[in-house]
């Protein structure tokens, strides 16, 4: 027998966060060296923040096309019959929609200024799936004429809708957006026809009633950092419940099922103490879930399958670099070798004795929107040979809420160190505020090593460009 020992097989993705899994979770696991982040896809943090400044995002084409590529696969392997959407406004820089267009990607839009924005770089109107619960009636009649699929989301847009098609020869392919209850609370209601009360069907039966009309699409999106991979089984039967509904009173297979978005990222909700892969599904798990569903159907039944996901594709491929501007002191600070018990620990807060370091960095909530829900994994970008203490990072803001980790052991820091605040690639970009501060410069390194500027630091001119001062103040 062969005894030869074979070492286990770490993916890529696992391989790159794996050694920090451990010392991550475990305060007393970590050693006397905290861990740290030096490089990002093989250059250098300290390189790129002298070279483009600080704060600053940092995108990585690399990890962008491995996550595309993997839940390509993780589908297409289960169910040829698969259509990928890119979510747009998890991040809507022109540099990273070029990417996921090259990876075979069309574009998943909820607004007109979306709309017009990913037309302006190059997607065809019928590689557009237009979502949202406005759509003026411009863009919906611009989107009509120009072949994308509109996801009708109310009464009124369905009227308009009507409207706007009623002199045209061919009918004009639509879906329609429903809301249904797949075992996540809340359930999102806001968006979509109801399916429970029979809303939906009304709205599906007025459709294909409509000689202009051709119903295209049933699509739900459940909501979004989904846990749970029978929940999509769950809206997928029930979309295929409604299918099938209609199929018999009106004879009309509908051919599209979208799911939308949802699959969660490799973050954790702040409270979440357990390791991220004991939290998070592989997104095999989901393709799994949906596919052994629409599997069921005869071959010749089967639909479409249509996804529109964001956080997942592109939330690791971003890093936010900032540095510290200021240390705040504290009176009496944790010694690491001090054991305190929780008790102890509390009556130290309740005295007002903060006992954690402050780290003032370049960089607030302002930039962080998703701050408020998700814990970043932030490290220092050099090694220190010291045991990480409790630590508290402020931005930037003259805010009292402006805290971006209110706890996280980091090891003693000094005024000008660069941190790593990761993964803040899903929304974060497009969430922002222009409040206060100019907003950042945003890099992407891509595949050829190379870290070009995708978005520049803005200017004065960026900001107040738009800005008139009437005649009378003006003198
Ligand atoms: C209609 C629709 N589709 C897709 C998405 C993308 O969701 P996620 O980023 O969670 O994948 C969203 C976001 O909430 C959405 O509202």
């Amino acid at each position: 027998m062969d005894r030869s020992y074979v070492p286990p097989v770490i993916s890529g993705e696992l391989g790159r966060n794996a050694p920090r899994v451990a010392e991550d979770r475990n305060f007393y696991a970590r050693g006397p060296r905290a861990p740290s982040l030096f490089q990002i896809d093989g250059l250098p943090v300290t390189g790129l923040v002298e070279e483009f400044g600080s704060p600053l995002f940092v995108f990585s084409e690399y990890d962008i096309r491995q996550k595309a590529r993997r839940m390509r696969e993780a589908f297409k392997s289960r169910y040829g019959k698969t259509s990928f959407a890119w979510s747009v406004k998890t991040n809507y820089l022109n540099a990273i929609c070029k990417i996921f267009q090259s990876e075979g990607w069309i574009a998943e839009v909820v607004s007109q200024f979306e709309y017009e924005k990913v037309r302006s770089i190059g997607f065809a109107g019928s590689d557009i799936v237009f979502n949202g619960p406005y759509k003026p009636r411009a863009a919906l009649k611009t989107a009509i004429e120009e072949g994308a699929i509109i996801q009708i989301d109310n009464w009124d847009e369905l009227s308009q809708i009507e409207e706007l098609v009623a002199d045209r020869k061919k009918p004009v392919d639509v879906g329609l957006r429903v809301w249904l209850d797949a075992g996540i609370k809340p359930v999102w209601s806001k968006f979509g026809f109801a399916l429970e009360n029979g809303e939906a069907e009304r709205a599906a039966t007025r459709i294909l009633e409509n000689k202009k009309l051709h119903l295209h699409t049933l699509h739900s999106h459940i909501g979004t950092y989904i846990l749970a991979p029978d929940a999509y089984g769950v809206a997928a039967k029930k979309l295929l419940h409604l299918r099938e509904e209609l199929r018999h009173k009106h004879r009309h297979l509908v051919p599209c099922l979208n799911l939308g978005g949802g699959f969660p990222s490799q973050s954790l909700l702040h409270g979440f103490t357990a390791p991220v892969e004991q939290v998070v599904p592989p997104i095999e798990a989901y393709a799994t879930a949906i596919t052994n569903v629409l599997r069921e159907l005869p071959p010749d039944e089967q639909p479409l399958l249509r996804l529109e996901s964001g956080r997942c594709l592109i939330d690791e491929a971003g890093y936010l670099l900032s540095s510290i501007i200021a240390v705040k002191g504290v009176n009496r600070p944790i010694l690491t070798d001090e054991d305190l018990s929780a008790r102890a620990y509390k009556e130290r807060m309740i005295l007002n004795e903060d006992s954690r370091i402050g780290y003032v960095i370049d960089a607030g909530i302002n930039l962080l929107y998703t701050s408020a829900w998700y814990q970043f994994q932030i490290l220092p970008a050099r090694a220190i040979d010291a045991p990480p203490i409790p630590s508290r990072i402020y931005g930037s803001l003259c805010m009292a809420i402006d805290v971006i980790r209110d706890h996280v052991d980091l090891p003693p820091l000094e005024t000008g160190d660069i941190l790593t605040i990761h993964p803040v690639g899903a929304y974060n970009v497009t969430q922002w505020m222009q409040f206060i501060q100019y907003r950042p410069a945003v890099v992407l390194i891509g595949n050829n090593g190379k870290a070009d500027v995708i978005r520049a630091r803005e200017k004065l001119e960026d900001i107040c460009g738009p800005e008139c001062i009437p005649k009378h103040l003006a003198e």
